[in-house]
């Protein structure tokens, strides 16, 4: 007998291990069986699955529905950022008719590879604030306040900071304590800013709105340099891929499979009516494939991402039970939340084309062939100049208070009036999609009261405003009240759910960003920003519009800035929850989410580091309890 065993585990181990060449994945066995099961091989699902593997005696899997990248510069030189959105490493998934807004559709961009978002993304990297945190643990999530989480953003980096010589007044400058020295990514900054990143600073500095020095303190509101997830020495992306996967290639233990689409988690104990177990989940190539099966000594643990976490829990019978009937789904488990509660920075592109000619902007690199060369040349040589630079480095996260002065009156009042508590909130649930329930409904309720008093703060960014250096301030909700959802519409597991973000649904979101261009306006009337000759409006507004007229034109320009979040959500299910702070799905022994879905709120931040830093905790209560 254990001679048998000894030859089957030798055997699995060669039919398991990870090949030599990631680029020449074999095609996994019929059924295979690990102790962990990682569905979705982006950030969340890497971080994950790269540290149960940590112990050699533990076997992962990690399932992929996209491929490998090719290492393409269009993913490693940030001069491409925004190439890949729409290319074969994107699910190309769409919104449903916005009615709230114009009626139409609108992109959801999702990375599909190994890595994840990480892939395609814009390679922004912060934090958000201290509070965000806080008000996840005062949810009803113990142990997910900022000072439990800090010490996972820093495993997650290697912080490298910068100089930029020149930069008046404006030093890029850190506080060593709230930054890791040896985590994967590499966190850093380009080698190089547009000049006019000056005036942009000068214009907020005028108007209020303070530097913040070290952004990732997480305690103010502000402008400040973007850092990214960047290799300081060769300025290229550091990635999800290749920070948790690549230097880990040939880690006997840790298996990452692409071109595999989790059709189904299956459950034992279906009918005992105590809680679901989860044994494995079923997966094929694509829809023409055959379905085959990798099972799970101890656990499945979902990283699909916001909208196809949901998606995953609601096909496998775990979901609000009104829509699985509709569908005739088996529900495993009834759980209202699943694909509610989903919540995304809104944003509105606004060009205000700057028309100084003394002035180089970032579009030189598209519209002047000899200037692009050069970049072009200066990186692959010297790994400087713009090739190096997002767009946007220098970018604003005002607080209302921080802006209320230097607005209309009217959108002021019309933004106290909406905030203070005395009016309107007892019937703000009546902005939920009407396939809310009342655990949602009172969920909702919990969220507002922590989020109202902190919009009232001046340490609390509102907003978000996205400075492309050309006159582009694009202006983008940091703590939106509007929630959506994601709801399968058949049980065919390819076709894409439906996605509903219903942005900007509720008034006060629409306020800010009213107010968010008011305040663009005062910006670029500042002398350090009005000598960039910025056009004053943009295309199509009239000198003085009408608020009627700046709604409708903003319902018309606003869309996603990628950051789905909140479809499975860490909350008691007294408020509509998916997950407890130990990130099991109610009603379930062994089944966890990992990825963004977990968010009860949208932190006021780009969402990867917040990613690494969740994954690296759950992976941390994971091991704790294998060791129970
Ligand atoms: C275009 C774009 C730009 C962005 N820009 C920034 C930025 O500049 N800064 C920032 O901080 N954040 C940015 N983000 C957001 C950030 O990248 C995401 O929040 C982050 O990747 C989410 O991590 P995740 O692990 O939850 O999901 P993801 O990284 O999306 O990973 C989910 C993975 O699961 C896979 N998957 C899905 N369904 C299945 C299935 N059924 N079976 C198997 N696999 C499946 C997907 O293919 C994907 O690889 C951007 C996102 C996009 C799309
Ligand atoms: C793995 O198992 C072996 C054999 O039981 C044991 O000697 C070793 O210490 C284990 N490793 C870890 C990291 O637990
Ligand atoms: C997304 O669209 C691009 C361009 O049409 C295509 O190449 C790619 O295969 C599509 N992605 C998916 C997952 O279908
Ligand atoms: C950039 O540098 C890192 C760290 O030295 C290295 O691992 C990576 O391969 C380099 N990437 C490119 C594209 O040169
Ligand atoms: C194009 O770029 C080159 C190199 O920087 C510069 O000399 C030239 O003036 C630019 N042309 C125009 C039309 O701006
Ligand atoms: C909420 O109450 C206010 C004041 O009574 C009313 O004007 C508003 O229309 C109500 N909103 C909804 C969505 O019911
Ligand atoms: C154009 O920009 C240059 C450099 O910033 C500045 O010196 C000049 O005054 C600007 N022109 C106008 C008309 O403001």
């Amino acid at each position: 007998m254990a001679t048998i065993a000894l030859y089957l585990s030798l055997l699995f181990a060669l039919l398991y291990t990870v090949p030599s060449s990631a680029q020449d994945l074999p095609q996994t066995p019929a059924t295979a069986t690990y102790d962990y099961v990682v569905v979705g091989c982006g950030i969340a699902g890497l971080v994950t699955a790269m540290r149960l593997s940590e112990d050699e005696n533990v076997s992962v899997v990690c399932l992929e529905a996209g491929p490998f990248d090719h290492y393409e510069d269009s993913i490693q030189i940030p001069q491409f950022i925004g190439h890949d959105i729409g290319s074969i490493y994107d699910w190309n998934v769409t919104t449903t008719l916005q009615t709230q807004l114009d009626g139409a559709t609108r992109p959801i961009p999702l990375g599909r590879a190994v890595g994840g978002g990480s892939i395609i993304n814009g390679m922004v990297w912060n934090r958000g604030n201290q509070d965000d945190y806080n008000s996840w643990q005062s949810l009803g999530n113990p142990g997910w306040a900022w000072d439990d989480l800090l010490p996972y953003f820093k495993k997650s980096e290697t912080f490298t900071p910068i100089f930029y010589e020149g930069v008046a007044q404006q030093p890029v400058t850190f506080v060593p304590d709230v930054h890791g020295r040896d985590g994967p990514v590499s966190v850093s900054y380009p080698n190089y800013y547009w000049p006019q990143t000056d005036n942009w600073f000068r214009a907020l500095n005028q108007l209020g709105v303070a530097t913040v020095y070290d952004p990732d303190e997480g305690t103010a509101a502000g402008g400040y340099f973007l850092a990214s997830d960047i290799q300081p020495n060769n300025q290229t992306r550091s990635d999800a891929r290749r920070t948790y996967y690549d230097p880990f290639f040939g880690r006997r233990n840790y298996n990452v499979f692409p071109n595999s689409h989790v059709t189904r988690i299956l459950f034992g104990n279906q009918n005992d009516h105590v809680s679901l177990h989860a044994t494995g989940v079923e997966y094929a190539a694509d829809a023409a494939s055959p379905r085959q099966t990798v099972l799970a000594r101890r656990e499945v643990i979902l990283a699909a991402g916001a909208i196809h976490t949901p998606q995953l829990l609601q096909l496998s019978g775990v979901g609000p039970s009104a829509l699985l009937n509709s569908l005739n789904i088996p529900v495993a488990q009834d759980l209202p939340g699943v694909g509610r509660n989903l919540q995304d920075h809104c944003l509105v592109y606004v060009n205000y084309p700057y028309q100084n000619q003394s002035l180089t902007t970032p579009n030189e690199c598209n519209t002047n062939a000899t200037f692009n060369d050069e970049a072009a040349n200066e990186y692959r040589t010297s790994k400087t100049g713009p090739w190096t630079a997002m767009p946007s480095n220098g970018v604003g996260f005002p607080s209302l208070q921080q802006i209320m002065p230097q607005i209309p009156p009217a959108t002021s009042e019309d933004l106290v009036s909406l905030l203070s508590a005395a009016q309107g909130r007892e019937n703000w649930t009546a902005y939920l999609p009407s396939t809310y329930d009342a655990s949602l409904r009172r969920g909702y309720e919990v969220q507002l009261s922590a989020l109202l008093p902190r919009l009232s703060q001046n340490i609390t960014p509102a907003y978000e405003i996205l400075n492309n250096n050309a006159g582009v301030l694009t202006v983008s909700i940091m703590h939106p009240l509007s929630r959506g959802t994601v709801e399968i519409t058949t049980s065919d597991p390819f076709p894409q759910p439906a996605i509903d973000p219903r942005w900007a649904s509720h008034p006060l979101d629409m306020a800010t960003l009213v107010a968010a261009l008011q305040f663009n306006d005062a910006l670029l009337h500042t002398p350090s920003l009005a000598e960039l000759q910025p056009s004053f409006k943009p295309a199509g507004v009239p000198q003085s519009p009408s608020s009627a007229f700046l709604r409708d034109w903003i319902n018309r320009g606003i869309r996603t800035e990628f950051h789905y979040s909140g479809t499975a959500a860490m909350a008691p299910l007294e408020h509509g929850g998916v997950v407890g702070a130990n990130l099991l799905v109610y009603g379930t022994t062994n089944l966890r989410v990992v990825d963004t879905s977990v968010y009860p709120l949208v932190p006021g931040a780009h969402l990867q580091a917040v990613a690494y830093a969740v994954a690296e905790k759950a992976a941390d209560i994971i091991k704790a309890a294998r060791e129970e």
